[in-house]
């Protein structure tokens, strides 16, 4: 496990198109990255300032509750405790700015969100202000709803 030698901060605006190839290299929607940027963390080496991030998450806040979503780590870096050290983070970020009730939806890392507390809930719970997310509108249609108290 990598435990130093990077860097978790919150996303400037000149990450946006480094974030935006994090997730077409994951698989994961883009669509209202920019809106939510304010919210992504990204995580990066440390050493060169330039340095391209290595992964990235975000949240898309509504009201107490928030949407998780693009959580990514490039692939040459997984696998080495980076998610979870993302994970945590980003936790903890929705916590600090008042988040009481963490959504995401996954069809690839169930087991990873496991890990964290997250479990799996019907769609008909999570409130109407989050499932306007284009996430839920027009993305991941199919895809499994998560729940995590925070
Ligand atoms: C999911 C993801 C963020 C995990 O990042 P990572 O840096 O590889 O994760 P870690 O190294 O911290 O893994 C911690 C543990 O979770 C497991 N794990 C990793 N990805 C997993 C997944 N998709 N499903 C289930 N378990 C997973 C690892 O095997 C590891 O297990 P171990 O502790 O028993 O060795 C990364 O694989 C990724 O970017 N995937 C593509 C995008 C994606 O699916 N994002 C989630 C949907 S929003």
């Amino acid at each position: 496990m990598l435990t130093s030698g990077y860097r978790i901060e919150p996303a400037v605006p000149s990450e946006l198109s480094s974030i935006l190839n994090l997730l077409n290299e994951a698989d994961l929607p883009n669509e209202g990255v920019k809106d939510h940027l304010s919210n992504f963390l990204t995580l990066k080496g440390n050493g060169d300032s330039n340095l391209e991030p290595w992964g990235c998450a975000g949240l898309e806040i509504y009201g107490d509750s928030a949407l998780l979503r693009s959580m990514a780590i490039s692939p040459e870096y997984q696998g080495k405790g980076l998610g979870t050290l993302l994970t945590e983070a980003i936790i903890e970020d929705a916590r600090k700015k008042g988040i009481g009730t963490l959504f995401l939806l996954t069809d690839t890392a169930e087991d990873f969100f496991r890990r964290f507390g997250f479990h799996t809930v019907e769609r008909e719970i999570i409130p109407g202000n989050v499932k306007t997310s284009v996430e839920f509108t027009k993305l991941c249609l199919e895809a499994p709803a998560m729940m995590l108290g925070i």
